[in-house]
């Protein structure tokens, strides 16, 4: 039977017996609540937007985007399909290997790096239709575990991913401040993460095996991303739902982001939320799983250098609004998540936002 509380401290064997070899959703894994709110396909007004990053007009895009959103897609971004093409091979590698050998990279719960659980499962009671593994700095430590003969051809695609995103993520960040009404010099003077050699970063990579009954499951259940930014790379599967904004006319929804060919989905983090002091919210999103296809998914998380305290940027509070949040690291963050999950930015709050 189910513990009623978290199963993090459950050794990860006993979470996915047959590595996905079931013929229907077992108890373990089915899920109520699914259908909080209405789902829709993207149609008309309700289409995640779609930012060409060479638009003259990006600032007022992403801007729009991220009042409205949370959340956009991103073409003309620079990164090679053929990187993308050789990550998704090696994604498709790990997943493959057989269980007992992914779980020589078994991460422990205090562990940042390796192969298991997304992290906030410790928060429900049932188990999610996915496997991930989370890198962060090199991945030679676990690949070696993986594949003791042959490590190379991962480490070397998914530092050259890193190397890239971190570029990518910085002028995304700057282009988002920018959009916030900042000139240069406030965002040299305001940003924690002067260039790209200084950001903190993570790669998740997350497989999602097809699923005989995808309307009793998740592959992912809904939260947001304690990260300033997390870019977003999905292979031809859908899947990824991102909800409609409170504020925002109109009822509540799951709206499906489309998988669009080489193209990455930007959401908003909890971090950015509070140095926009409130403005630019972090987007609620969660993944569906499939009847038949095998989705994989990549995020790359971008944040401030892990000591460095992150609060409202000063020219964005002002006399009748002053800051809503209080600073805090990343590391210091993400503790609070761990034990809050998504009451955590409640719990940083000082002031109120309108
Ligand atoms: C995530 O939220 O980290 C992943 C979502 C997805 O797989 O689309
Ligand atoms: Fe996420």
């Amino acid at each position: 039977s189910l513990p009623e509380k978290p199963l993090s401290n459950v050794p990860l064997q006993l979470h996915q017996p047959k590595n996905f070899q079931f013929d229907s959703v077992p108890e373990s894994h089915a899920w109520l609540d699914l259908h909080d709110h209405p789902i829709v396909d993207p149609i008309g007004p309700d289409t995640v937007p779609l930012i060409d990053l060479t638009d003259p007009k990006l600032t007022a895009k992403i801007s729009k985007a991220c009042e409205e959103w949370g959340v956009f897609q991103i073409t003309r971004h620079g990164i090679q399909p053929d990187l993308l093409t050789r990550l998704e091979e090696q994604i498709h590698r790990i997943f493959a290997l057989p269980a007992d050998r992914k779980l020589k990279a078994a991460k422990s719960p205090s562990d940042v790096s390796g192969y298991g659980l997304v992290p906030i499962s410790s928060f429900f009671s049932k188990l999610m239709w996915s496997e991930g593994f989370t890198i962060s700095g090199s991945p030679l430590h676990h690949a070696q575990k993986l594949w003791p003969d042959d490590y190379s051809s991962f480490c070397d695609v998914v530092e050259e991913f890193d190397n890239v995103m971190r570029q990518l993520g910085n002028k995304l960040l700057h282009k988002i401040l920018l959009s916030l009404g900042l000139s240069k010099d406030d965002i040299i003077r305001a940003c924690p993460v002067r260039d790209w050699h200084d950001m903190s970063a993570a790669v998740q990579l997350n497989s999602y095996p097809p699923c005989p009954d995808p309307d009793r499951t998740i592959g992912l259940a809904a939260h947001t991303d304690s990260s300033f930014l997390t870019l977003l790379y999905q292979n031809s599967v859908s899947g990824l739902q991102v909800l409609r904004p409170k504020d925002h006319t109109g009822p509540m929804r799951w709206v499906t982001v489309p998988p669009v060919p080489n193209t990455f989905t930007v959401n908003i983090g909890d971090l950015m939320h509070v140095l926009s002091n409130g403005r630019f919210r972090s987007v609620m999103h969660r993944a569906m799983v499939n009847p038949a296809k095998h989705r994989i998914s990549v995020g790359f998380f971008c944040g401030p250098p892990m000591d460095v305290k992150v609060g409202p940027i000063n020219k964005l509070t002002w006399p009748e609004r002053g800051p809503v949040y209080r600073p805090v690291t990343w590391q210091e963050y993400q503790r609070l998540r761990r034990k809050l999950f998504d009451k955590a930015l409640e719990a940083i709050k000082i002031g109120e936002e309108i």
